[in-house]
């Protein structure tokens, strides 16, 4: 008698993937990865059909919305996102329709605090406007008041969310000698407090920051937290860094304050309606921008596309899945 075939697990991926996750995807999977360009909602869902796949591979700049969950075929027993951050998942659709859905917490928490600490850096001291003036030929004689930024080391800095990310960030910066504080809805146990401070209202916390950094999630509660009025309250001179959500920070206001010069400078991987941003930004000297970087290194990449497919494999084999976004 024959051998029964044994049948591979199906996987569709919706983004072009780092060669070693791709090259693990063909070697457990029957797969349809993107290749040449990423999947629309469309697309994926053509793909998820064709292929009969159980399990589908998404990142956070992929909306899974109400509409496209109830579309996916039955077959789809889990999608993992390749990211901390699931506001780009309508949790109660997923939920009602079955779905697992699953994240990658702590594998990106350095490289996206890296990458805050970065901007701060970048911004405070210039550094987008400075490398402009060599790409330029534009290097001539200058007064000592030309160029200056603003000093890092020894300021406050204010850590709004105080997760994986914000006490990565809170690390780093008792490294350049800052007071840290913080706020969150509860303060944390000392332990984990990385010698910041709890500020349990924000309106208390930002008049006492030079600098300040996001690390919430976007949440209803959290949408504009930096708004036109929370702005108003830094001292004039401060410093935004947003490498967490767009939608934390209302644009528009931001803008008008690092026109105004009530920010000296702002630091942004992040904004409102990715990929696309608001142009103005780009006129701005005093900002440096970067397209949603936070987690973008080989290692954390990788590490986050082993997770995805750890996650995936659990499920298929029937166990619980290692980070399930809701328990
Ligand atoms: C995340 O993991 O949420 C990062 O923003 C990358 O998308």
């Amino acid at each position: 008698m024959q051998e029964p075939v044994p049948t591979r697990p199906r996987l569709v991926s919706v983004r072009r993937l780092p060669p070693a996750i791709a090259a693990r995807i063909r070697q457990e999977y029957d797969a349809i990865q993107a290749e040449a360009h990423d999947l629309t909602q469309e697309q994926a869902l053509a793909a998820l059909r064709q292929s009969g796949a159980q399990a589908l591979l998404v990142s956070s700049s992929f909306r899974m919305d109400a509409a496209f969950i109830a579309a996916l075929p039955p077959e789809v027993r889990i999608a993992a996102t390749c990211s901390v951050g699931f506001d780009h998942v309508d949790v109660a659709a997923a939920q009602a329709r079955g779905l697992i859905v699953t994240n990658t917490p702590d594998v990106l928490t350095g490289c996206t605090a890296d990458l805050a600490f970065a901007l701060l850096l970048a911004a405070a001291r210039r550094l987008p406007e400075a490398d402009r003036v060599l790409r330029e030929d534009r290097w001539g004689p200058r007064g000592m008041g030309d160029f200056l930024g603003v000093r890092v080391w020894g300021k406050t800095l204010g850590i709004i969310g105080m997760g994986r990310i914000g006490r990565a960030v809170a690390r780093r910066a008792r490294g350049f000698d800052m007071r840290v504080l913080y706020h969150d809805v509860a303060a944390l146990p000392p332990a984990l407090e990385e010698g910041a401070h709890h500020v349990a209202q924000l309106e208390e916390m930002l008049p006492r920051c030079d600098m300040v950094s996001l690390h919430c999630p976007l949440l209803p509660a959290t949408r504009h937290i930096l708004n036109r009025e929370t702005l108003a309250l830094l001292p004039r001179g401060a410093v935004v860094v947003n490498a967490a959500r767009g939608g934390l920070v209302e644009e528009d206001a931001l803008i008008a304050a690092l026109q105004s010069g009530q920010l000296a400078a702002a630091g942004l991987d992040v904004f409102e309606g990715e990929p696309r941003f608001d142009k103005r930004l780009a006129g701005l000297p005093n900002v440096a921008l970067a397209p949603h970087i936070g987690s973008g290194t080989v290692e954390t990449r990788d590490a986050m596309g082993h997770r995805s497919l750890d996650n995936i494999a659990a499920v298929l084999a029937g166990r619980p899945p290692l980070d399930p976004i809701w328990s």
